[in-house]
């Protein structure tokens, strides 16, 4: 990607889309242009493309693949998998928001990326503290563990809520709802827990990170807090995410995370790890 403006498609035009899509029309001038948007929600693309100055064509996802350099999935676990996997079959750089999606077959993923000689960035989303664990994973890892405060709406519809046949409007304090391995919490909370995935793959793993999902209704903050042991001592981190005014379940850091990364896909400075 040097010396020249690179492309970007967009899939997804809700909360972190759209605020992407918009940094772009303002802020990457030279750097790079939104050249097509898709959502599965016709008027969210039209929404979106009314608002910005220089209009991308609304495509369907194969076609937005084949004409950007760059491809931004801000959409849904259901498809994050698959974009990912034709955007790099096409030799095309991909940025995944919906990293539920693509932890199962991770591996398959990374090792095209590589074949493809083409960058996939996972996010650090909603939470701090990736930037250790990598460079921790880089020796042993003893534990590592997510504990997750939110308000029970945030929940809403989760598969793990719905098959236990939980009512979230009963619960009146702070109840632990949920206790398990970061794959469980996957497939329980896939609209809720991205940041344990990011967690996971940085550093031990889906099946040996652990994860904790704690409600209440007087929370006011998405909280995340990591604690990692290793041959390298202990870190522990917590963020107080303020929730998207559009998005209770996504964090504002989650959005400003993701035009951070597109940011750094296209600068050569590099901070941190
Ligand atoms: N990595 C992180 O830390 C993190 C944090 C927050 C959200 N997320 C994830 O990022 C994604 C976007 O979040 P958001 O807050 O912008 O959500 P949102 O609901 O505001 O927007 C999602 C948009 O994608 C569209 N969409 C859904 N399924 C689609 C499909 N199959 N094909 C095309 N378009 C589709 C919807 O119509 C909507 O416009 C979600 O999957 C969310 O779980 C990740």
């Amino acid at each position: 990607m040097k010396n020249k403006k690179i492309k970007v498609g967009l899939v997804g035009c809700g909360t972190i889309g759209s605020a992407i899509a918009e940094a772009v029309d303002k802020g990457f001038k030279n750097r790079a242009s939104l050249v097509a948007i898709s959502d599965c929600d016709a008027g969210k693309a039209a929404f979106l493309r009314r608002r910005l100055k220089k209009k991308p064509a609304i495509v369907a996802i194969d076609k937005l693949i084949k004409s950007s350099d760059l491809v931004i999935e801000a959409a849904s676990a259901k498809i994050s998998g698959q974009v990912a996997k034709k955007a790099l079959l096409r030799k095309k750089d991909v940025i995944i928001m919906s990293v539920g999606g693509v932890v199962k077959n991770h591996a398959a993923l990374f090792n095209l990326a590589r074949k493809a000689q083409c960058k996939i960035y996972l996010p650090s989303g909603a939470i701090c503290g990736l930037d250790g664990v990598k460079s921790a994973s880089v020796g042993k890892i003893y534990k590592a563990e997510l504990t997750t405060r939110k308000r029970p709406a945030a929940l809403a519809g989760a598969p793990f809520i719905e098959k236990n046949k939980i009512d979230l409007t009963k619960i009146k304090s702070e109840k632990v709802i949920f206790n398990g391995s970061a794959e469980e919490a996957i497939a329980g909370f896939p609209k809720n827990i991205n940041v344990s995935c990011a967690l996971s793959l940085a550093g031990i793993g889906p099946q040996r990170t652990k994860v904790r999902i704690i409600v209440s209704p007087n929370y006011t903050k998405n909280i995340h807090e990591i604690e990692v042991e290793g041959e390298f001592g202990k870190l522990i981190t917590k963020t107080e995410n303020v929730p998207s005014p559009y998005n209770p379940k996504t964090s504002h850091l989650a959005v400003l995370s993701a035009i951070k990364t597109l940011r750094q896909a296209l600068d050569p400075v590099k901070i941190g790890t």
